[in-house]
């Protein structure tokens, strides 16, 4: 296997070829082995300094880049759009050109409007990894979902998974279903109608309105929070209803008779997408998936550190 990736930046599943997801989660698996040793920290970005710009809210996303970053030995500066010039005017371009100015190797950037990394990627020479653009891709969230997969169930190939809510708004979502299916795992949607696009079975999926059936259905069931921040009208009648219909229980799990793993990106809405006792549950690998982000999120900016240095 190749032992590059392709591509400069990590802008979006999209641009990946199975080929990087595979170099990604193996490498991945290495630094999973490195952050449960008794010194976590390794030198492999020691010269590097890494800008993490947050032009939108985030904790596990930012906790998580950071530690990364910080277990690499890498020099890190933050940005977040609440306390920064972007509020006196300033453009993106403008914004972080200065602080490239200041010797910046790579940038680790979430922004509310879908394919701002991209548009940076045109303009700056630091690679990029996108932590979340709008409602379009979330990356690193997909690798670590698989990463999480592939610990649990082995091989993403032939394996049935539900992603089930708010597809519409979702950048998880979308991120996941491009990787999967490059993958040769099988993925359905699931959700009200108002919540899944239509072009949404172009993409090889599958959709169900039935939670039931999806259950019934999956090895692997992804809930996702209603992005009710992206979400501009109503698409449902209520929390309540929504919960009624495409909340997870602990009895919807149980009559689905089979051990499906439960996953969550987070933030949780305990009650709406899933109850407690289900996220709580030894089914769930909610706090799993959040410590495998950190070594996926090495393995991201080691092989991308990497590439730059050839
Ligand atoms: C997700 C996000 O920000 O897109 N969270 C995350 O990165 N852990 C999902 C969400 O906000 O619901």
């Amino acid at each position: 296997m190749n032992k590059r990736l392709s591509v400069n930046h990590i802008l979006g599943i999209r641009q990946l070829q199975p080929d990087d997801i595979r170099l990604i989660l193996d490498t991945a698996v290495q630094f999973k082995d490195v952050i449960n040793r008794p010194i976590k920290k390794v030198p492999s970005l020691r010269d590097i300094t890494v800008a993490n710009l947050f032009f939108e809210n985030s904790t596990r996303t930012r906790t998580s880049f950071e530690l990364a970053e910080k277990r690499l030995s890498a020099d890190t500066v933050n940005f977040s759009a609440s306390t920064s010039s972007v509020k006196k005017g300033e453009t993106l371009i403008d914004t972080v050109n200065n602080i490239l100015a200041m010797k910046v190797d790579m940038v680790v950037m979430r922004h509310p409007n879908p394919g701002a990394c991209m548009f940076l990627s045109r303009h700056i020479n630091a690679s990029i990894i996108n932590a979340g653009d709008g409602a379009h891709e979330h990356p690193t969230q997909a690798l670590l979902d698989a990463f999480s997969i592939r610990e649990k169930l082995g091989d993403l190939e032939g394996k049935k998974v539900a992603i089930i809510g708010d597809i519409l708004h979702s950048r998880v979502a979308l991120s996941n279903i491009y990787l999967l299916r490059k993958m040769g795992a099988q993925v359905m949607v699931c959700g009200p109608t108002t919540l899944i696009p239509k072009y949404i079975s172009s993409l090889g999926v599958k959709v169900e309105h039935d939670l039931r059936k999806a259950l019934k259905w999956c090895d692997v069931a992804n809930m996702l929070r209603i992005q009710l921040e992206r979400q501009d009208i109503k698409y449902f009648p209520s929390l309540r209803e929504y919960s009624m219909q495409f909340g997870l229980t602990m009895e919807l799990l149980e009559q689905a008779g089979k051990d499906i793993l439960i996953m969550h990106p987070g933030p949780i809405n305990r009650g709406v997408e899933i109850t407690s006792e289900v996220a709580d549950s030894s089914q769930s690998i909610i706090l799993n998936q959040v410590e495998n982000g950190v070594a996926v999120r090495m393995a991201c900016l080691y092989l991308l550190a990497s590439r730059a240095e050839n």
